[in-house]
């Protein structure tokens, strides 16, 4: 299903599945539990987030809920005191949580790791006086640029328990990628792996880093750890680099746990915008605490018994708010599993949902949609029956996509959750609930406390049913507390339509107020899930010594959702020719890393312009895909 089909469908979409009875009655948030959240944050939106920071711990309560007096730059629960890695550990360890799983990993030549609260509390103690004995301390910031493996969520436990800020770089990006992003951050402290398994095959990380850190900023990083996953053999510095089993073995169990400001900085991740510098998107500990708990807690129903899995990597915001964060808050099981979900064949998945009894299963619609292909002999073969949830997120969802879903792996049963929300969002925002009536293809309506509407570019309403601009109109709790290093470009986000947050989506409503997402409004491509920027990719190509000129757009892929087409101009001495297209092809490989998948690129003479000398990508993407050129509705080259 392409994506421009799934336009149409969307369209013309009016299915509606209804919940279980069984599922209403059971559930955390009833019908008319929901209904009386939504007219309380109706009338006072505050009151509302005030309620769900109650139910975390804190050192010290707030003496505001929300300061709006410097906006947009919003202060959630100032005055507060507290640490989000004490919520997600040390409260469970006073608990009968305490014994229970927290984390079950599963690495793909099939070794499995479980840690109970009390095991991950001790070791990510551990692990936090190692940092410490390494010099790092609050505000410190560090990279993580591993693989699925529980020394992931460790690591970014530990920093945060400290105080440190961490910043969890995908393991497909490239050196020159991480690089990029070691020196925005101006990262003292690497955490990664020899190595991991993909697809059978071992691939090596720690080179990666050796070779990111040659050119990296001079006072940047001084110390690396290594985790032995592969057991490859690597070059380790003496002084700089150390094994992180050798660093824990003698530490203590116990690491007191730093007592944080409510806007102290969490994490940073980084993302792609309109423009070749990735962005770092800046979430502290209190607001992101609450928003992400609330969202996650109703969302997904989350009952003792449950076995959460999202497929999200770690490197990407859904790893962070529903694999470590959301779930350990809730105190549920989550689960990871290292490897490529068709290894050794395409049941990977469905034998791991088996096996450990996953009662939630969250993914996005590009594995969904590979899973499709390959039919459903493999999923008949494994007892799905444990699953009680599935989600999405990500990318617009086909109902092709979410009917396969529901029929095949819920058995009719099991309630979609279509999640809408971004790394800028940090939480879910506008998602059902499992009791919510269901129409495949729609994120349905905007949750409790967050207020969306769909605009025209001057902020004004479109009528129902009309395409238009996705927005929020209200600050939420978890929402980025900033831009790493550059507040002007946070404050775009606010500018582009006056007083409303723009999200960068296109989107409608129909008559019940039901979003539609349908896709982004800006040069930002969804590749398979990933955002990656237009500009991201043309400087990448402008690199290479072949071209002179390069404009990329996104095209509908029947997998990924969208990939990019170059076109590219070529300086005057080259004669482009195959050899050159695989060139290319590897050189961008090089530059990004994976993320970047180039579906084809085409040799021009000349590219079209604006008057101001800027590449009209809008035009060459009706070209492309035989729209009217004004059918798209760029924000970014409108002159
Ligand atoms: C898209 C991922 C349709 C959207 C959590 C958004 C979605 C971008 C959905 C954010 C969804 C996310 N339906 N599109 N349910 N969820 N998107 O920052 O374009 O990696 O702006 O965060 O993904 O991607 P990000």
């Amino acid at each position: 299903m392409d994506q421009f089909g799934t336009l149409d469908n969307l369209l013309q979409e009016e299915r509606v599945f209804r919940p279980l009875p069984q599922l209403v009655i059971e559930a955390n948030v009833n019908p008319q539990e929901l209904e009386a959240h939504r007219r309380m944050a109706g009338h006072d939106p505050l009151g509302y987030w005030e309620e769900a920071a109650d139910e975390l711990d804190w050192f010290k309560k707030w003496d505001q809920v929300l300061d709006d007096s410097d906006a947009p730059f919003y202060k959630w629960f100032p005055g507060s005191r507290c640490n989000i890695v004490y919520n997600c550990l040390d409260r469970h360890i006073e608990t009968y949580n305490k014994n229970k799983l927290a984390l079950i990993w599963e690495g793909e030549p099939g070794d499995s790791r479980k840690y109970t609260y009390f095991e991950l509390y001790r070791e990510v103690n551990r692990v936090a006086n190692a940092l410490r004995s390494l010099g790092i301390g609050k505000g410190d910031r560090i990279v993580i640029y591993m693989p699925p493996l529980p020394e992931t969520v460790i690591s970014m436990l530990a920093a945060a328990k400290i105080g440190a800020i961490h910043s969890v770089v995908f393991a497909g990006f490239s050196a020159k990628a991480l690089r990029q992003r070691i020196n925005d951050a101006q990262a003292k402290l690497v955490v990664t792996a020899d190595g991991f398994y993909r697809n059978g095959q071992i691939m090596p990380l720690k080179e990666t880093v050796d070779e990111a850190l040659v050119g990296a900023c001079a006072d940047c990083v001084d110390s690396m750890i290594v985790v032995r996953r592969c057991k490859v053999g690597v070059d380790m510095t003496d002084g700089r680099d150390f094994w992180y089993e050798d660093l824990i073995r003698n530490e203590r169990n116990i690491s007191p746990t730093e007592v944080m400001d409510a806007d102290d900085p969490l994490f940073l991740m980084y993302t792609s915008g309109t423009t070749g510098q990735p962005k770092g998107i800046v979430h502290s500990h209190a607001g992101y605490m609450v928003g992400v708990h609330r969202t996650l807690n109703h969302v997904f129903d989350i009952k003792p018994t449950d076995i959460f899995w999202c497929t999200a990597d770690p490197g990407w915001v859904t790893g962070h708010s529903a694999v470590v964060y959301g779930p350990l808050m809730a105190g549920t099981t989550t689960l990871m599993y290292e490897g490529h979900p068709n290894y050794p064949q395409a049941d990977r998945l469905w034998n791991i949902v088996a096996k450990y009894g996953v009662t939630i299963f969250y993914t996005a619609p590009t594995m969904i949609r590979m899973l499709m292909r390959f039919g459903i002999q493999y999923t008949r073969q494994h007892d799905l029956s444990s699953l009680r949830l599935l989600g999405s997120v990500g990318e617009p969802i086909s109902p092709e996509a979410w009917i396969w879903l529901y029929k095949n792996i819920g058995r009719n049963e099991c309630p979609v959750l279509d999640t809408w929300w971004q790394t800028e969002t940090g939480m879910f925002m506008i998602s059902p609930l499992p009791i919510s009536l269901l129409k495949p293809g729609s994120v349905t309506k905007t949750l409790p406390g967050v207020e969306a509407d769909i605009v025209d570019r001057d902020g004004n309403p479109v009528p129902a049913g009309k395409g238009g601009l996705l927005v929020l109109k209200r600050p939420w709790p978890a929402m980025m507390t900033g831009m790493w290093n550059d507040p002007d470009r946070y404050r775009e986000y606010w500018e582009k339509i006056p007083g409303m947050y723009f999200a960068g989506d296109v989107a409608r409503k129909d008559e019940d107020g039901y979003f539609w997402i349908q896709g982004r409004a800006d040069d930002v491509l969804n590749i398979a899930g990933h955002r990656i920027g237009t500009a991201e990719m043309e400087a990448a190509f402008g690199a290479h010594r072949a071209v002179h000129e390069c404009g990329v757009i996104g095209v509908p892929d029947t997998i990924k959702g969208e990939a990019a087409k170059a076109f590219i101009v070529v300086r005057p001495e080259v004669e482009p020719d195959d050899e050159l297209i695989k060139d290319l092809k590897r050189h961008i490989r090089n530059e990004l890393g994976p993320v970047a998948v180039i579906k084809s690129i085409e040799f021009r003479d000349n590219l079209p312009k604006t008057r101001s000398g800027k590449i009209m990508r809008r035009v060459l993407k009706a070209e492309e895909l035989g729209h009217e050129i004004g059918d798209l509705t760029g924000l970014e080259d409108e002159d």
